[in-house]
């Protein structure tokens, strides 16, 4: 059980399961070294779906402690907002939506929540595709797994189709129960927008792969199980059929990584682009940074070039 005493140096904390496992642990102190702030990271571990009291008891230290000064929220940030939802001054558009705080942050003596997934999944997404793809492809996007990130990555694109023809021309999710999909369905059919969608239960990978196979070329595969890194093995079957010329992402970078290692096995024949959860940790990270700590941090060119590259230094 976490033991909270008044921080003696401004801390950001990083509420999660096994936080001193997370490659952050190595990243924060060399990043705020480049602000140039002298701050801490704290994690707290709870086990997923702790008791209400716990995460009410955290977010209220939070809020009173003067040198506390917020947190990045992961497995919790659904659990820990149904807890403390009433503790928060400001609460963000998505996180309304969403119901889910990824992003615990205060702006004078407010205490702010924010769900940044929607923000974050888009820029990762952008990093690597190129400007104008969907524009002029009839390309596809075959999202594995209806969960939180899953559903952070649709708001982004359905965001975006308002103002954009640079959009997948249909996006498929499948997931393995049914009630996840249905969930995403309805939070999709509030918000009107020019996307296509479908949902698809595929309770076996057999079942994923069958709607992988049916792809146009250049499509982007998406795992948004966990799947590799949460849970053994991965959400496709072996040989499973990726479309040619696709784009292949893994949300994660850490772990068995399965699905990656079935990408790159057909990345020469099917002429494969695969990407890794690494850009996303580091877009993560650096948003809600930027809202604890009220800096202006670049999400591309050399200034973020170099945040990336203190990252992977500091990991190496
Ligand atoms: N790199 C980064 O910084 C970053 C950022 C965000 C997320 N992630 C990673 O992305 C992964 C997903 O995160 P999340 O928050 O969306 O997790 P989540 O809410 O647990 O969602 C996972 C979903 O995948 C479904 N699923 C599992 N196996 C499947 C299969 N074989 N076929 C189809 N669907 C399947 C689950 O179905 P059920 O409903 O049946 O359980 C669940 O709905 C996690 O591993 C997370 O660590 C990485």
């Amino acid at each position: 059980m976490p033991v909270y005493t008044p921080a003696e140096k401004p801390t950001m904390y990083f509420i999660g399961v096994t936080t001193t496992k997370s490659s952050i642990m190595k990243v924060f102190p060399r990043w705020m070294e480049h602000f140039g702030i002298d701050a801490q990271l704290k994690g707290i571990d709870f086990l997923p779906h702790s008791e209400s009291s716990e995460y009410r008891k955290a977010v209220s230290f939070i809020k009173n402690d003067p040198l506390s000064l917020g947190a990045l929220v992961t497995t919790h940030k659904l659990d820990c907002f149904r807890a403390s939802k009433d503790l928060f001054e400001g609460i963000g558009p998505y996180a309304q939506l969403l119901q889910e705080a990824s992003s615990i942050s205060k702006r004078g003596t407010e205490l702010w929540a924010h769900a940044k997934d929607p923000i974050t999944s888009g820029l990762a997404l952008e990093y690597f595709m190129p400007e104008g793809y969907f524009t002029q492809s009839k390309a596809q996007m075959l999202l594995l797994g209806a969960g939180g990130s899953s559903l952070a990555l649709s708001l982004y694109l359905i965001n975006k189709s308002r103002e954009s023809l640079d959009v997948p021309k249909h996006i498929i999710i499948t997931n393995r129960s049914e009630q996840r999909l249905k969930e995403m369905q309805e939070i999709h059919a509030q918000l009107e927008c020019p996307l296509s969608f479908s949902y698809e239960l595929c309770p076996t990978p057999k079942d994923n792969d069958n709607v992988m196979a049916r792809l146009p070329a250049g499509s982007v595969v998406i795992n948004a199980t966990g799947l590799g890194k949460d849970g053994p093995g991965s959400p496709l079957p072996p040989n499973a059929r990726f479309p040619r010329d696709g784009f292949v992402w893994e949300f994660n970078y850490r772990g068995e990584l399965e699905f990656l290692q079935q990408a790159k096995a057909a990345e020469q024949e099917k002429h494969l682009t695969i990407v890794d959860g690494w850009q996303y940790f580091i877009y993560g990270w650096t948003q809600v940074i930027a809202e604890v700590f009220h800096l202006d941090i670049p999400t591309t060119g050399p200034e973020f070039d170099v945040i990336c590259d203190i990252a992977l230094q500091a990991t190496r």
